[in-house]
């Protein structure tokens, strides 16, 4: 199954002339009284990862937030780069505006499902399974995609669906309609599923998921043989993020939506004897670098071309996603990505690096060694 991701040319998120006014409103709104600076034409960038190199949880880590000002105060374009995900772009800017106490910009930011807007015609509806009450709902919508169903909504219109998951954590924010009289989801026909972010109740998820998979062409609540399916294929399944681990505040790494795809892959098998057939995006995916070095050059003032861009250093802490993306990422405008390993999150000393061409305590030692590199004296 290929997808076609589409330029982000025609994206409205990150398209100067339709949102940036609003964008920028909104961003006054959220995170502080100046808009944050365009940068200045530069031959390097940045492009920062966010859980395990600027943050443990909601946790700045040492040195972020100075590192950030020093950028801003030099005017070097950098990038936000997630693999993280589950609220709107312009919410977690402003959320991270005020963790980091730093002026940040939609125009300067990308996470795992931000990709997923360019999909909005391919599917009109969607099931969107991951993060908090239904907040990827509303994402998901903003992004342009019609009807868009939560697993929430079956497991309310008939709570037979998950017998060991709990319906009440679900009421207030379930499509109204769904167990009432006039229950809108029976028998919806689903197009596609899409997993924006790290699943909340991987119980009902994987059930949902494997009653669609199951289903005649998507219509919920019919049922084929899992040998059909073999022969005739399921509705498309996408994923928006790789990681099997991640950095948070705990002392061990967490298990990301890569451990819920795994779980998932692993009882699919069980049931049809073959692998899930899925598209996953997000780092180390060749699509989401295209993609984020589009917004980069965007945010650094080059239209189209490169803007003067030489190279992207990529700053992250998990090797199988920062490290093989930025290394195995081709350009094809010949922007170098460079890749710089810190140790203040997945990866441990001793642990497979990933090749990576540089491995430094933390982000504030990358961004030092890389402007003493790039004969930049930071005073
Ligand atoms: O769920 C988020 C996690 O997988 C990693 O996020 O910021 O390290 O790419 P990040
Ligand atoms: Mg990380």
């Amino acid at each position: 199954m290929s997808v076609r991701l589409l330029r982000p040319t025609t994206l409205p998120l990150h398209h100067p002339s339709s949102l940036l006014p609003i964008l920028s409103i909104r961003c006054l709104q959220h995170s502080s009284t100046t808009p944050p600076a365009k940068p200045s034409h530069k031959p390097f960038a940045f492009a920062f990862d966010i859980d395990g190199v600027l943050l443990h949880g909601s946790t700045p880590i040492p040195g972020a937030s100075q590192t950030l000002h020093t950028l801003n105060r030099l005017s070097i374009p950098y990038l936000l780069l997630t693999n993280g995900g589950g609220l709107s772009e312009s919410k977690r800017v402003s959320d991270l505006s005020t963790l980091l106490s730093t002026n940040l910009s939609v125009s300067q930011f990308v996470q795992s499902h931000t990709p997923f807007q360019l999909l909005r015609s391919s599917h009109s509806t969607i099931l969107v399974v991951g993060g908090t009450r239904d907040n990827c709902r509303q994402v998901a919508r903003d992004y342009g995609f019609e009807n868009v169903l939560i697993p929430g909504d079956i497991f309310a219109s008939h709570p037979g669906v998950a017998p060991f998951s709990n319906i009440d954590i679900y009421k207030d924010f379930v499509l109204p309609s769904a167990g009432s009289e006039k229950d809108g989801v029976k028998g919806t026909k689903v197009d596609a599923v899409f997993v924006f972010n790290d699943p909340r109740d991987w119980a009902l998820d994987i059930q949902v998921i494997v009653d669609v998979l199951l289903s005649e062409d998507g219509v919920l609540g019919t049922r084929r043989r899992p040998e059909v399916v073999k022969k005739l294929g399921h509705v498309p399944v996408y994923f928006s993020n790789p990681d099997l681990w991640w950095a948070n505040e705990y002392e061990h790494p967490r298990l990301g939506q890569g451990g819920f795809r795994a779980a998932l892959e692993g009882v699919w098998n069980a049931i049809a004897g073959e692998n899930l057939k899925a598209e996953t995006i997000g780092k180390p995916h060749p699509k989401t670098y295209e993609y984020a070095e589009d917004v980069l050059i965007r945010w650094a003032g080059g239209e189209g071309g490169k803007g003067g861009l030489e190279r992207v250093y990529m700053v992250g802490d998990n090797p199988a996603s920062d490290v093989a993306g930025a290394n195995g990422f081709i350009s094809k405008r010949g922007v170098e990505w460079i890749s710089c390993l810190v140790k203040t999150g997945v990866y441990r000393p001793g642990d497979d690096d990933g090749n990576a061409k540089m491995v430094v305590e933390n982000v504030k030692e990358a961004v030092g060694t890389v402007l003493k590199r790039e004969g930049m004296d930071q005073s």
